[in-house]
């Protein structure tokens, strides 16, 4: 399978192209506003707390052959706007599964997602590619970078599929490998970096078009202890900087930072914690 197959908005290339996003819900304070110039914000502001995430009711079934395999069994969760949200529970107790479907990459069987108030469930795929396009950040375990492309044109990606000029585009994608301190390795191909490289690059990525959240499925799970440091000094940073952020982590040590610990087992939320 060709390496690009498992960059799960890649998809998105075969999608007609967004002609601008706006976010208006008359229900929730946040403002985000995308200009159909240029495919870049200018124009977020973030008034009050307010609630970017609830579920509520959400099941998730796969069928394999006959038979029918219920993952998330009723998930009720809000996550508010600037949280830093830790996602913990067993292997197999369906936190990839949940994290897909708050990433609008995956449709739940039934309950309702409403994200910046809208509600997302019944949304057709060329919506949610626009959310994910817009509003969604995604960073993965295994990274998911596109291996025979430059670090640079991983970065630009997200802003190719947005329609952003090249000129722009490069210029961002500069800014934030500078952001990540990897402005030394635009040009290097992904297979040259370490894995904490390789992880910063994706965090790059995934704030290419400025998204107000991040989803971050197991980001220091492949890490060594200081990668794994210097990933998480930069979410923390983020966050501060006021973006949601939902991570799935097996390692306690790294939660002290979150506002808010959320257990999951056997696909049912188990409890919360501080
Ligand atoms: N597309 C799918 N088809 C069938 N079963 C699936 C599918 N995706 C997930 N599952 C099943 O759902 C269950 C939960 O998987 P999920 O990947 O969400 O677990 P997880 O909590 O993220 O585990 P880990 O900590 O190991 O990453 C597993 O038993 C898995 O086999
Ligand atoms: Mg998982």
């Amino acid at each position: 399978m060709p390496a690009y197959l498992a960059v799960p908005w890649l998809p998105d290339l075969l999608l007609p192209q967004p002609d601008g996003w706006q976010i208006r819900a008359e229900t929730c304070e946040k403002k985000a506003v995308m200009s159909d110039q240029d495919g870049l914000p200018h124009d977020r502001e973030v008034k009050a707390i307010t609630k970017v995430i609830e579920l509520s009711g959400i099941e998730k079934s796969f069928r394999i052959g006959d038979s029918v395999v219920q993952v998330l069994k009723g998930v009720d969760l809000s996550i508010e706007q600037g949280e830093f949200v830790a996602l913990m529970g067993p292997s197999g107790s369906g936190k990839s599964t949940l994290m897909n479907l708050v990433g609008c990459l995956d449709w739940p069987s039934s309950g309702r997602y409403l994200l910046h108030g809208q509600d997302v469930s019944g949304r057709s795929e060329d919506e949610l590619a626009r959310i994910r396009r817009h509003d969604l950040g995604f960073i993965f375990q295994t990274f998911n970078l596109i291996s025979r492309i430059s670090v640079r044109k991983n970065v630009e990606m997200p802003m190719v599929l947005a329609e952003v000029p090249r000129d722009q585009r490069e210029k961002r994608a500069a800014e934030l490998l500078q952001q990540v301190g990897l402005e030394h390795r635009i040009d290097y191909s992904p297979l040259r970096l370490s894995g904490g490289e390789r992880q910063r690059v994706a965090i790059a990525r995934a704030l290419a078009n400025d998204p107000g959240i991040i989803i971050a499925d197991e980001p220091t799970g492949n890490l060594d202890l200081k990668s794994s440091d210097e990933v998480m000094s930069i979410m923390n940073r983020l966050n501060r900087e006021g973006r949601t952020i939902i991570m799935v982590t097996h390692n306690p040590e790294i939660t002290a930072t979150c506002s808010r610990i959320i257990r999951l087992r056997d696909g049912r939320v188990l409890g919360e914690g501080p």
